[in-house]
């Protein structure tokens, strides 16, 4: 199955279940100001599960299902792995309240919870094709009870109990985006060990202190990640190899000789992910949102030059992504500013990465002391401009580790340095 068919069985299988299906908002959030990009599905619903907007007036009914384009930026520096990605895509389902008849043959527009939540996942999954290995059940911490109700639905299904596993509030908590927000346990679907979806019943709202207060009807808000989703039904290794990153990998292929693994799953996703950032009006710069879009796009400078892939053929990539994705998200269509503010970027950087490289190679020899590479890379930074994270990329292929000694006598440099410019 292509995630062409799979984005339309979704929101088909949803619409026939009485949710009005929403286009995916964009990466840079409207009116959200409690978070940089767009990070997950429900966050264009904030204000539904409040009632500080009214579900009926805006969509007709109390469901809605969607796919929303995500960035994510904890995990930067993984990229390059097998699982990790900034930009993804998230398959959801949600309903606002209040909830009516809870019963997966109310194919009405009132509100649902947990019994209809789980139970078209389950008949979702299935119409796939695809096993679930396990799933998880919040078990229960601190002023949030076990979630009973959810464990005895999975059981009421028939799936066995003994892979109905209870976790804690690190696994099985969700929420909220930023520091306030909807938030609640979760049941969690595992295929292949990969979690593949994430239904989040949102019962409660967490203020800036922490404190959770109960939201007046409950909300479902659920996310499957639609690249972990295609390589478990694809069946391919990695998410790299699914039909969402072909296109990229034939194009990469003629491109260069090099074998480098994680250059090479570094230009896929910062390649996608830029090209969606700057489709939704973002521009880089040395500010918050528009500094995440600055340094995928140096990391993706670096990848290149490691991959010694021209830069000006990096047009044939974008041309295959827009090709890829832009009957989904016409936003892509613009394929002539997207290519220009990455050219620009790109090529801008080039020559300080041109220069800092050479000085790079010169400076470390590989036997510094963990503060003496602290030293080195602030004096890489202040004198030719190398950004830090792309030093300890370099230091990385050199199979050079850079420990907490290094880190801090960098920052101590770097704090000097700027008192110093205060005068
Ligand atoms: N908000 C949850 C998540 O991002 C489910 O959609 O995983």
């Amino acid at each position: 199955m292509t995630s062409e068919e799979v984005r339309k069985l979704f929101l088909d299988y949803f619409e026939k279940r009485g949710h009005r299906v929403v286009s995916s908002s964009s990466l840079i959030p409207l009116d959200d100001p409690s978070v940089l990009l767009t990070t997950a599905g429900m966050q264009q619903f904030k204000k539904y599960y409040t009632r500080e907007k009214d579900p009926i007036k805006d969509f007709g009914t109390q469901r809605t299902a969607s796919i929303q384009k995500c960035f994510r930026t904890t995990d930067i520096e993984e990229i390059g792995d097998e699982t990790h990605l900034t930009f993804f895509e998230m398959l959801g389902n949600f309903s606002f309240g209040p909830v009516g008849d809870d019963d997966p043959k109310n194919f009405g527009t009132d509100g649902y919870f947990k019994r209809s939540a789980i139970y078209w996942a389950y008949e979702f999954i299935k119409s796939l094709g695809l096993e679930i290995d396990y799933v998880t059940v919040f078990g229960g911490e601190k002023n949030v009870p076990f979630d009973e109700e959810s464990y005895k639905i999975w059981k009421e299904i028939g799936f066995p109990e003994d892979r109905i596993l209870k976790r804690g509030r690190e696994d099985n908590f969700w929420g909220p985006t930023g520091d306030e927000g909807p938030c609640g346990p979760t049941t969690e679907i595992y295929i292949e060990n990969i979690e593949i979806w994430n239904l989040v019943f949102n019962e409660y709202y967490q203020d800036k202190n922490g404190n959770l207060r109960k939201l007046e009807f409950p909300g479902v808000d659920t996310g499957m990640g639609m690249e972990r989703l295609m390589k478990v039904s694809q069946r391919t290794p990695t998410i790299f190899e699914t039909d969402l990153f072909e296109p990229l990998n034939k194009v990469l292929e003629n491109l260069t000789n090099k074998e480098n693994q994680r250059k090479r799953r570094i230009v896929l996703d910062h390649l996608r992910g830029s090209v969606f950032l700057i489709a939704d009006g973002l521009y880089p710069s040395n500010l918050e949102r528009g500094y995440i879009l600055r340094r995928i796009l140096r990391r993706l400078t670096l990848a290149l030059k490691f991959l010694e892939i021209d830069i000006s053929k990096i047009e044939l990539l974008i041309k295959a992504m827009i090709e890829k994705y832009a009957a989904f998200y016409p936003e892509l269509k613009n394929f002539d500013k997207i290519k220009e503010v990455i050219f620009k970027e790109i090529i801008n950087f080039e020559r300080t990465l041109s220069l800092g490289l050479k000085e790079f190679n010169r400076l470390i020899k590989g036997n510094e002391s963990d503060s003496e590479l602290g030293e080195k890379l602030f004096l890489l930074y202040t004198s030719y401009g190398l950004p830090l994270e792309i030093s300890k990329e370099l230091l990385r292929e050199e199979g050079l580790v850079w420990k907490e000694e290094s880190q801090k006598v960098f920052e101590e440099l770097f704090k000097k340095h700027q008192e110093i410019s205060k005068g």
